[in-house]
């Protein structure tokens, strides 16, 4: 039904019996008082009309303007629009980072700093966004069982990740075209993650050449690596990453086939070019455009563009030719073959079901993360969390397990490591702050993450991540019949 017909007509509407004596406008007796209601009437209308046009309108400028974002954690947290929506409460999202208390307030940061088109890239999911709603909602799955009177007055968040110490149980995931972020973001988050104490993994779509990452002083190097082009490509990758002090190899292989990310393909005109309104919302962005390609120049695959047609060197083309030339038929064999050429640690990312995982552990890798990619990949895809329990239990002690997506909290990664996890990767979390300041803003990410475990253990009655087991947490599902079971 349209909204003329659903509109309640005057004519028809029973009138009180006083006002049904009163003479209106039909025979002009009281034709004034009748034009003077009329007309008060269409002024508010108009006005409603115009207040809510104006509102409308405006939306894309008061997301820009206050400091503040309104809060949102529904399902359709991906969506910039969302933020324009409503409440009293609201993340920080001026540019002040001291005033960041939560990865959120970073998100807002980095929301109001970027383009439409970045903050889709950054935010979107496949399809209909499900498999990434999923991630949040199997993190909200699980409840608390706090142990009381434990002497939680000395606590460590720190664990052992292939035989070395890191100082929290995190490792920064990694993402590609981080140079649409901020200059050199892959340099930045580095930078962060060795200061933080974590683990840094480099994509094979990042913006920042391999042999300048590797300098950054204390830091732990993981590369990784997608199977595309032919094998020279493959071979120059690893041994480079060998060359430049690599502690880990990841092979990610859920992205073998790119996966739909619709909300950012609203924004393109093809998938070489951003369309009109993207151009005209990236000039709306100062900051993101005089620190970002107006000084520095649009960014580029520094570690693989040697690989592309000349005629396919810029951004946009070079990442649409890459994803073209992915190897389809991905296979064990080849996964087995890399192992024998590469003698440090092996990770095998994008992994979702316990067979894949066991058949990790038996061509001999050193760890499974367990992984949708952030929810971008294959839409409806099942939670990492949902499937974490069983592969702990299939593998038992023989991998080290990394599990990611919507880790965004200290809570967040506690759950994670109950359930069976070692660490857990961080992505667009640490992503916001670095969209949000750079080196400062990826360092407070983890700062908060750090913060916010430590707070967390002491709640929780546990003195350290290692501790951490399943009785900790139940299902809120199974509350009741857990609750009179786990005494
Ligand atoms: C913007 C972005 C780019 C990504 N690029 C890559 C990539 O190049 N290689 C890769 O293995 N995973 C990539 N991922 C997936 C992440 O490594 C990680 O699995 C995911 O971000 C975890 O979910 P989270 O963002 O909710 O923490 C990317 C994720 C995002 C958000």
């Amino acid at each position: 039904m349209d909204q003329i017909e659903q509109m309640p007509m005057p004519t028809t509407a029973p009138e009180p019996a006083s006002q049904a004596r009163a003479p209106n406008g039909l025979d002009g007796s009281n034709r004034t008082s009748w034009q003077g209601g009329a007309a008060v009437a269409a002024l508010a209308m108009s006005a409603g009309v115009l207040a809510l046009a104006a509102r409308s309108s405006s939306r894309g400028f008061w997301r820009a303007a206050p400091s503040f974002a309104p809060a949102d954690r529904t399902l359709a947290w991906a969506s910039p629009a969302v933020l324009a929506s409503n409440p009293r409460r609201r993340f920080y999202a001026g540019t002040n980072l001291g005033r960041a208390v939560t990865v959120e307030d970073l998100r807002a940061m980095a929301h109001r700093r970027l383009p439409g088109f970045v903050t889709e890239y950054l935010e979107a999911g496949g399809e209909d966004e499900a498999a990434l709603a999923r991630n949040i909602a199997a993190l909200a799955e699980w409840r608390f069982l706090h142990r009381s009177m434990v002497d939680v007055s000395h606590r460590d968040v720190s664990t052992t990740l292939f035989g070395r110490k890191t100082e929290i149980p995190v490792a920064v995931a990694p993402t590609g075209f981080n140079g649409l972020f901020w200059p050199h973001a892959d340099l930045r988050l580095a930078q962060a993650a060795a200061e933080a104490g974590v683990p840094f993994a480099q994509s094979t779509m990042s913006n920042d050449l391999m042999s300048r990452v590797a300098q950054v002083p204390g830091l732990r190097y993981w590369w990784q690596l997608y199977v595309f082009g032919p094998t020279e490509v493959r071979n120059t990758l690893i041994s480079r990453a060998r060359e430049n002090g690599c502690e880990a190899l990841i092979v990610t292989v859920d992205a073998q086939v790119y996966g739909n990310r619709e909300w950012h393909h609203r924004t393109m005109s093809s998938p070489t070019a951003i369309n009109w309104s993207s151009r005209f919302d990236a000039l709306m962005h100062p900051d993101w455009l005089a620190r970002g390609i107006l000084t520095h120049g649009m960014p580029s695959f520094e570690n693989v563009v040697e690989f592309v047609p000349k005629d396919k060197r810029s951004l946009f083309k070079s990442a649409h030719w890459i994803r073209s030339q992915m190897d389809k038929a991905l296979s064990w064999d080849l996964i087995s073959r890399i192992r024998e050429s590469w003698p440090r640690k092996l990770i095998i990312k994008g992994l979702l079901t316990v067979e894949d995982c066991v058949r990790a552990a038996e061509i001999g890798a050193d760890a499974v993360a367990i992984s949708n990619h952030g929810g971008r990949q294959l839409d409806w895809a099942v939670a990492p969390l949902d499937l974490l329990p069983a592969v702990r239990q299939a593998l038992g002690d023989r991998l080290t397990i990394l599990v990611d997506g919507g880790m965004r909290r200290g809570t967040d990664i506690i759950k994670a490591l109950a359930l069976g996890a070692d660490a857990v990767f961080v992505g667009r979390a640490v992503l916001y702050g670095v969209a949000a300041a750079g080196r400062k803003g990826a360092k407070r990410a983890l700062d908060i993450l750090r913060e916010e475990l430590d707070r967390d253990l002491g709640l929780l009655g546990v003195r350290s991540v290692d501790e951490l087991n399943p009785r900790l947490l139940v299902r809120a599902s199974e509350l009741r019949k857990a609750g009179a079971e786990l005494h």
